[in-house]
């Protein structure tokens, strides 16, 4: 089974394949955008051990010539020195302005393979085929690609639409259970971000989801990329709209650059933590009802995942240093902090209209006694 979400971005329009199987079946999907029978891979070193020979073999049934760079797993490897080993590869492989080359990996490998695309020879194309649950709802959809610097993450980048999307359904068997229900946090944040209903809906499904339903993937990561889709199609280059795809983000960059974006915590998971923020944040200031937050948590707890600073293990900054850290996000405007708050479930908006002392007291019950609203489980 497999079912397709169409990107309509004019002479970039491009689709997102979603389903069992795909890996087996992609030469199928790639043949049609190829002027020459070649293309070149990069994965990383992790995804290369469990995947990549799926992917070669559908290539050579169908006769499609193909070499791989394989780089490091791990965060790190999104920075200037492995950008420059893409590019000398790609050089080195003579990829041509028409050629066609292939992100094997999450959301490191896609960022990374994007960025050197859209820069190689001013551009090339390039197919993203996710392997983590986070790559396949967020990372991999929507053209932005980068990689980090030591003044923060993601500085240094280009929106460069991929060509095609294959989100092959099967992969996520071979995810750790914290690294799939980490993607989970950015599967939630679409329900809490703007439709009710499938939050509802998860409530209700994200436990046999976890559990392995395929039909409850399927249809997770199909909603997940049709919401950014219809965003991305309004707002392609974030002027307005898209950032609200950014829900709980300041608050998780704050975090994961206190927790110096290790595997204290991982980004989804920090994605959760923000989110439940946000929605404590919004309830403090009335803008939403006091059982919104409870309820995000809840589900989050449901699912075993973290919902507050103190779920975050080892020593963590006080509310006024991760105050500091949140002044860092993009979304400073003129030294003015915009934030994504919401009136409810599946309704947000941006505002810098959130006091100060609002935000620090969030924080602090976040880091001392988590939430209020319902018993600790751990
Ligand atoms: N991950 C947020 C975006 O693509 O805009």
């Amino acid at each position: 089974m497999s079912v397709c979400v169409h990107v309509p971005l004019g002479d970039r329009a491009y689709d997102i394949q979603i389903g069992q199987g795909l890996l087996g079946k992609s030469a199928q999907y790639i043949r049609p955008f190829l002027r020459r029978s070649k293309v070149v891979i990069v994965t990383d070193s992790i995804v290369e051990r469990l995947h990549l020979s799926s992917l070669e073999e559908a290539l050579d049934k169908s006769g499609i010539a193909h070499s791989t760079l394989t780089l490091p797993a791990g965060e790190n490897t999104k920075s200037w020195p492995f950008l420059s080993q893409t590019i000398d590869f790609f050089l080195n492989e003579n990829v041509e302005r028409s050629d066609v080359v292939i992100a094997l990996g999450g959301g490191v490998i896609g960022d990374l393979v994007g960025f050197a695309a859209a820069i190689l020879r001013r551009g090339v194309r390039f197919i993203q085929i996710p392997t983590s649950l986070l790559a396949q709802v967020d990372s991999s959809v929507g053209g932005k690609t980068g990689i980090n610097t030591q003044q923060g993450k993601n500085l240094v980048g280009a929106f460069h639409q991929p060509i095609l999307v294959l989100a092959d359904i099967d992969v996520l068997n071979t995810l750790t259970r914290r690294n799939f229900i980490a993607g989970y946090g950015e599967v939630v944040k679409y329900g809490l971000l703007g439709d009710e209903s499938f939050f509802t809906w998860l409530e209700k499904n994200g436990p046999s989801l976890a559990k392995g339903d395929i039909f409850a993937r399927i249809e997770a990561v199909r909603i997940s990329c049709q919401m950014k889709a219809d965003i991305i199609v309004r707002d392609e280059t974030e002027q307005g709209e898209r950032a609200l795809l950014n829900l709980g983000h300041t608050f998780c960059h704050a975090l994961e650059a206190a927790a110096g974006y290790s595997d204290k915590l991982l980004h989804g998971e920090g994605v959760a933590i923000g989110c439940a923020l946000a929605f404590e944040t919004s309830a403090r200031l009335g803008l939403c009802s006091q059982e919104d937050p409870s309820r995000v948590r809840a589900h989050f707890r449901a699912m075993g995942m973290k919902t507050d600073i103190c779920d975050i293990d080892g020593e963590m900054p006080n509310a006024t240093e991760l105050l500091a850290l949140m002044g860092q996000d993009k979304k400073v405007v003129g030294g003015q902090l915009n934030y994504i708050m919401v009136s409810g479930i599946g309704q947000s908006f941006m505002t810098s209209d959130v006091p100060t002392e609002i935000v620090l007291s969030v924080l602090h019950d976040a880091k001392n006694s988590g939430a209020r609203s319902l018993p600790r489980q751990r």
